[in-house]
């Protein structure tokens, strides 16, 4: 054994691990010890095909060289710098090349630390702007079910997945919900953008005839839904939430923590699907999922509200120790630099095509009642065990990590987005082991 495969903690017990079934994992657990480029290396010395890019962050793959070198060199140079009243230059430098990358409208960044800090970020600049405007009384935020917007209070306060909620009492007050996109009886197996469910949008409507759109602040949803089991927007429906936005002055924030950074073909999906928000939250791929850090895009019109009064004074009373950490900045900058050397923020709409040949071929495998795409992300959705949801689907998950294939599921719902750089054997590499294991699955 190496020295690396060696280096497995000798006490599972005293971390509590996120999001796990920690009893059942601690039995018989699964350990990666090292990655490169589209692998992991196991405890066991075994080679482990990403299907996942880690948790939809590591888009450019893994270990990559000009952020290995950016992350050790920002190390020796300058480790931390106050993020209040002080700054460094890589903070401003990569908030530029965020912009230049960034749908038109979006002109500035604040920096957070992860998916959940940018929705919180985003959620409190939508109710301090309207207050900064004379608006105070837009103080209601609108979610949608089946949202996932990280797991603070606001984030599951606007989300919609109920496991997410239910244990953690009376959440954000003020809050409603759309209905979510899903619509299996009329768009199972489409590929690409379901033709129905546009219709769905209107649902706005009806919360403003509710509350009145003098009381909402802002909308909030992921353009493609990752987490609830990958829900891709109906034809339209984006553009419909957007036009209810506009015409009621409500703000549309875009959660693209999973599909910012190139996973749909085009940077973010506001220009995949030509529908411009007000605010975009990310995270995950700004910095390779290397160095937590995440990033709320806004408007000027946002911004420029708060840039009044006097000079001395804080504009806005937030911000994180963390905030444009130089290590972060860095590890941002040097992910900017790999996907524009390698274009991959566009890369994904270039293998779209293959992707998606090669998810829908398993259509007529046991148990598959749907599948969905689009870029570089496919949902694979398995009927439930009588009596046991969820277990398929893990089994799944268990058999293809034993045959070299990492792959996620969320419910009975497997969900694949792999790092861009992903080579169309591995593709095949991809499906035909999941091919294989949905063939014997109980
Ligand atoms: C759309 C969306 N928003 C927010 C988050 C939360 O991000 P984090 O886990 O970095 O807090 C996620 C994480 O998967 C996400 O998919």
């Amino acid at each position: 054994m190496s020295d690396r495969t060696q280096a497995v903690p000798n006490d599972l017990n005293a971390f509590w691990m996120p999001f796990t079934a920690n009893r059942q994992f601690k039995k018989n657990p699964r350990m990666f010890v090292g990655a490169k480029d589209m692998h992991y290396t196991t405890s066991d010395g075994r080679q482990v095909l990403d299907g996942t890019a880690g948790l939809w962050c590591c888009n450019a793959g893994h270990a990559r060289p000009k952020i290995v070198e950016a992350i050790a060199a920002q190390a020796a140079e300058l480790d931390y710098a106050p993020a209040f009243q002080m700054g460094h230059p890589k903070a401003f430098e990569l908030a530029n090349r965020l912009i230049d990358i960034a749908p038109d409208n979006m002109e500035h960044v604040f920096y957070t630390n992860s998916g959940s800090e940018s929705v919180e970020t985003a959620l409190k600049l939508a109710l301090a702007y309207h207050r900064a405007r004379g608006e105070g009384s837009r103080t209601r935020l609108i979610g949608r079910e089946r949202g996932y917007h990280g797991v603070n209070f606001g984030g599951i306060s606007v989300g919609g997945i109920v496991n997410n909620r239910k244990h953690f009492g009376g959440l954000l007050t003020g809050v409603d919900h759309l209905p979510h996109t899903h619509l299996p009886e009329q768009n199972a197996f489409t590929r690409g953008r379901p033709a129905h469910g546009a219709h769905l949008a209107d649902d706005l409507e009806r919360i403003c005839a509710l509350h009145d759109p003098s009381t909402i602040a802002a909308v909030i949803v992921e353009p493609l839904a990752g987490s609830t089991g990958v829900l891709i927007p109906p034809i339209d429906y984006l553009a419909k939430l957007r036009a209810i936005c506009d015409k009621h002055g409500i703000l549309l924030i875009f959660d693209e923590v999973i599909t910012g950074f190139g996973r749909i073909g085009q940077p973010f999906a506001a220009q995949r699907f030509d529908v411009m928000p007000d605010m975009i939250t990310t995270a995950k791929g700004l910095t390779n999922g290397v160095i937590p850090m995440g990033a709320v895009l806004t408007t000027g019109a946002i911004h420029d509200a708060f840039m009044d009064g006097p000079e001395n004074m804080i504009e806005m009373f937030h911000g994180y120790t963390y905030s444009g950490n130089p290590m972060a900045a860095a590890a941002g900058l040097a992910t900017l630099e790999t996907y524009r050397d390698e274009d991959l923020l566009t890369r994904a709409g270039d293998l779209a095509n293959y992707w998606e040949d090669a998810a829908h071929s398993l259509k007529d495998l046991p148990n598959v009642i749907d599948i969905r795409n689009l870029g570089l992300i496919a949902g694979i959705e398995l009927a439930p065990m009588d009596g046991k949801p969820t277990a398929r689907a893990f089994e799944a998950f268990l058999r293809c990590y034993d045959k070299g294939v990492l792959i996620r599921t969320t419910g009975d719902i497997i969900a694949l987005s792999p790092p861009l750089i992903i080579s169309k054997a591995e593709i095949d590499q991809l499906f035909g082991t999941l091919a294989a294991v949905l063939k014997d699955l109980p």
